[in-house]
C-alpha cells in the first residue's frame, strides 16, 4: 500500500508531519510513503504548482494525503501557476468525483459552534458532494447581446451515469452509518434536479436497507441551521454541495477539526483510491509558528485508512484518540486553547493505544 504525501506550503507541512507521526505509531509494515512537492513549494522548486512528477506520484499510489496550498508569495502569478490550481488539477486529473465531508461535534465542544450548544450537540452528519460535474464544468461564457447588454451563462447539466455513481457512494456511506440518506436538489424548478431525483430513486432499489428522503436545497439550508441533528447522510450536486458543506462545517465550529475525502471510481486492493485533506487552507497568518491545529489532518488520515486502505479498526483508533484528546481539553488556538501543533500531536499519540 502506497500513500503519496503532498504536504504543500504554509501550515501544510506542519499539520501533515503530525498526521505522519500518528501513521508511524500505527506501525503498519505494509504501508510505504512517497513524498512529492505541491503548491507554492513546487512552484518555487520546479516552476509549476502541480509538476508532472507529483501527479504521477499521486496516480501511482493507493491514496494521497494532502496538507494545504496557498503560498501568498505566489499571489501575483498568473492563475494557472497559483498554488490553488494544484488541488483543482489533482481533483480533475484523478477523477475524484465524490467529496465526503463529515461534520460532527465532539463531546465537550458544543460551545464552539455558531449554533446553540443543544442544537450543535446533535450534529453528526456526512455530506457527499458531487465534485466533477454540474454548473462548474458546463459550457460557459459571456457575450454582448444585440442591444449592447452583456450576458453571462454557465450551463448546469448532469448525465445519469454521473448521478448514479455519486448516488452509489452516498447509499453505501449511509449503510455504514445510521441508514438514512437525504438527497438535496431543486426538482421543483430545475430539469437537472428532476433527473437527479429520478436517478437517485432508481439507484435506491439496490439499497432497501437505506431510508431515502428528498429535500429542496433552500429548505436544506434552513434545516441545517434549525435542526441539523435530523441528518445522517446528505447527497447533492457540486454547486449545492459546495455551499451546504461550508455551511455544515461552520455549524460544527472549528476549521482545525474538519477532514475531507475526495474519492474516484478507481479501486485499490482494499478500497477506493482517494485524496484526503483538511478543509482549511495554508493559513499564512500562523504558518511556521507551530500554532496550527493538526487534528483535521489527523482525522483526514483516519478517513484514508478507512476508505483507501480498508483499515477500519485503525481508522477508529485514530478517531478515538482525537476525541479523547479533545475531551481532555487539548485545544488549539482555533478552539480558544493554548496547545501548539506538536503538543496536540503528542496528545493524540499518547491516547492511541
Ligand atoms: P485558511 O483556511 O488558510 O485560514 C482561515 C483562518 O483559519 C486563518 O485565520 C487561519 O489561521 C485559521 N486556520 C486555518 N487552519 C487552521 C488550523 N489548522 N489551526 C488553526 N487555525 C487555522 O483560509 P484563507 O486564509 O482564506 O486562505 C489562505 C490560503 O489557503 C489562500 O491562498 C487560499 O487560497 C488557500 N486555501 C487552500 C485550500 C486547500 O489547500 N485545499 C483550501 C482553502 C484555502
Ligand atoms: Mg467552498
Amino acid at each position: 500500500m502506497r500513500i503519496a504525501v503532498l504536504a504543500g506550503d504554509g501550515i501544510g507541512p506542519e499539520v501533515t508531519a503530525e498526521a505522519l507521526r500518528v501513521l508511524d505509531a500505527l506501525a503498519l509494515p505494509q504501508v510505504e510513503l512517497v513524498h512529492a512537492d505541491v503548491g507554492g513549494v513546487a512552484y518555487h522548486r520546479h516552476g509549476h504548482p502541480l509538476p508532472a512528477a507529483t501527479l504521477a506520484a499521486a496516480r501511482d499510489s493507493d491514496a494521497v494525503l494532502f496538507g494545504a496550498v496557498g503560498d501568498p508569495t505566489c499571489d501575483a502569478l498568473e492563475r494557472h501557476l497559483r498554488p490553488e490550481q494544484a488541488i483543482l488539477g489533482l481533483r480533475s486529473e484523478l477523477g475524484l468525483f465524490a467529496n465526503l465531508r463529515p461534520a460532527k461535534v465532539f463531546a465537550g465542544l458544543e460551545h464552539t459552534s455558531a449554533l446553540k450548544p443543544e442544537i450543535a450537540g446533535a450534529i453528526d452528519l456526512l455530506i457527499v458532494r458531487e465534485l466533477n460535474g454540474d454548473v462548474y464544468f458546463g459550457e460557459k461564457g459571456t457575450r454582448k447581446l444585440a442591444d449592447g447588454r452583456r450576458q453571462g451563462w454557465d450551463m448546469m447539466s448532469y448525465a445519469e451515469d454521473e448521478v448514479e455513481r455519486i448516488a452509489h457512494v452516498a447509499f453505501r456511506a449511509a449503510q455504514g452509518r445510521q441508514g438514512r440518506l437525504c438527497s438535496v436538489d431543486k426538482a421543483n424548478v430545475l430539469e437537472t434536479s428532476q433527473l437527479w431525483r429520478d436517478v437517485v430513486i432508481e439507484v435506491a432499489a439496490q439499497y432497501p436497507d437505506v431510508a431515502l428522503s428528498h429535500m429542496y436545497v433552500d429548505n436544506a439550508a434552513m434545516q441545517l441551521v434549525r435542526q441539523p441533528g435530523q441528518f445522517d447522510v446528505i447527497v447533492t450536486g457540486n454547486l449545492f454541495g459546495d455551499i451546504l458543506s461550508d455551511q455544515a462545517s461552520m455549524c460544527v465550529g472549528s476549521i482545525g477539526l474538519l477532514a475531507s475525502a475526495s474519492l474516484g471510481a478507481r479501486t485499490t486492493a482494499h478500497g477506493t483510491f482517494g485524496l484526503y485533506e483538511p478543509i482549511h487552507g495554508s493559513a499564512p497568518d500562523i504558518a511556521g509558528k507551530g500554532l496550527a491545529n493538526p487534528m483535521a489532518t489527523i482525522l483526514s488520515l483516519a478517513m484514508l485508512l478507512r476508505h483507501s486502505l480498508g483499515l477500519e479498526d485503525h481508522a477508529r483508533r485514530v478517531e478515538r484518540a482525537v476525541a479523547a484528546a479533545l475531551a481532555d481539553c487539548i485545544l488549539g488556538g482555533d478552539l480558544g486553547g493554548t496547545h501548539g501543533t506538536r503538543a496536540i500531536g503528542d496528545a493524540v499519540l499518547e491516547r492511541l493505544s
